[in-house]
C-alpha cells in the first residue's frame, strides 16, 4: 500500500529543503505544490494579465497546462510542455503566485493534478492546503514553521548569498505579508490542520528537523527504514 507524507506551512520554514531530505532517506518522490502555482503566475506574468481581475486570470489558467515529472530525483515542472524550473523561483513570480493561488477557477486542475499523483506513488507532498485539501487522509501530517524573524534572517542570508541587494527589514516585511495573505485567503487558506503535528524549526538546525519528521513517520507506521 502507498503512503503519503503532507507538510503544510509559511513560506520560509524550510519545507522543501527538509523535504528533498526525508524524501531521499524514504525513498519516496518529493512533490512540491508551490511550483505549480509558481509556473502558473509565470504564464500570467508573461500574458501580462493583472492578479486582481479574477475573471481574466480564471479565464487564461485553462489555457495553461501544468505538469510536473521527475527527472534524475529532481521535479521538474512544465508550463504547456516548456520546462520552467529555472524560471520561477524570483521574487515577482512568488508574489504574483501568492496572489492568484486564491482563485478557486486557478487551483482545480492543479489540484486534481496533485492528487493523481499520490494515488499510484509514495510521496511527500509539500504546500500550504496538502493536509486539508489535497490529501486528506495522508498517512502523515505536518505542520512546519518556525517564527516570522528566524524565516526571514535565513531569507536574507540566502539572498545576500546570491549577491542580491536586500535588507532585514524589507524582507521580514514581505514574509509577514505573504503568511497574510497565504493565511487568510478564503479558498484553502495556510491553516495547521487538526490531526497535523506541529514542528517548530526556529531553534533546530536541517538534522534536527529531518529527524523530527521523521520520528513521527515511525510513529504513524510508514513502511520505510529510515
Ligand atoms: O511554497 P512557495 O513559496 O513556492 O509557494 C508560492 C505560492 O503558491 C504561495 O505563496 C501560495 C501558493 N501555494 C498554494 O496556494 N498552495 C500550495 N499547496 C502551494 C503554494
Amino acid at each position: 500500500m502507498s503512503y503519503s507524507i503532507a507538510i503544510d506551512g509559511p513560506a520560509g520554514a524550510g519545507k522543501s529543503t527538509i523535504a528533498r531530505i526525508v524524501a531521499k532517506k524514504a525513498g519516496c518522490i518529493y512533490v512540491d505544490t508551490g511550483a505549480m502555482y509558481r509556473a502558473m503566475a509565470l504564464y500570467l506574468l508573461r500574458r501580462g494579465i493583472p492578479a486582481e481581475d479574477e475573471e481574466a486570470v480564471s479565464a487564461a489558467c485553462g489555457q495553461a497546462c501544468i505538469t510536473l515529472d521527475h527527472e534524475a530525483g529532481e521535479q521538474v515542472v512544465y508550463l504547456n510542455g516548456e520546462n520552467v524550473n529555472g524560471l520561477i523561483r524570483t521574487q515577482e513570480v512568488g508574489d504574483m503566485a501568492s496572489v492568484t493561488s486564491r482563485y478557486s477557477e486557478l487551483r482545480k486542475n492543479i489540484v486534481l493534478t496533485q492528487q493523481k499523483l499520490a494515488q499510484d506513488k509514495d510521496v511527500i507532498m509539500d504546500g500550504r492546503d496538502i493536509g486539508t485539501c489535497v490529501l486528506p487522509n495522508a498517512t502523515v501530517k505536518i505542520y512546519l514553521t518556525a517564527s516570522v524573524e528566524v524565516r526571514a534572517q535565513r531569507r536574507y542570508r540566502e539572498l545576500l548569498q546570491k549577491g542580491e541587494n536586500c535588507n532585514l527589514d524589507s524582507v521580514t516585511e514581505e514574509i509577514r505579508e505573504r503568511d497574510h495573505r497565504d493565511m487568510t485567503r478564503e479558498v484553502s487558506p495556510l491553516v495547521q490542520a487538526k490531526d497535523a503535528v506541529l514542528v517548530d524549526t526556529s531553534d533546530m538546525d536541517i538534522d534536527q528537523a529531518v529527524e523530527a519528521i521523521l520520528a513521527v513517520c515511525r510513529r504513524k507506521g510508514c513502511p520505510f527504514n529510515a
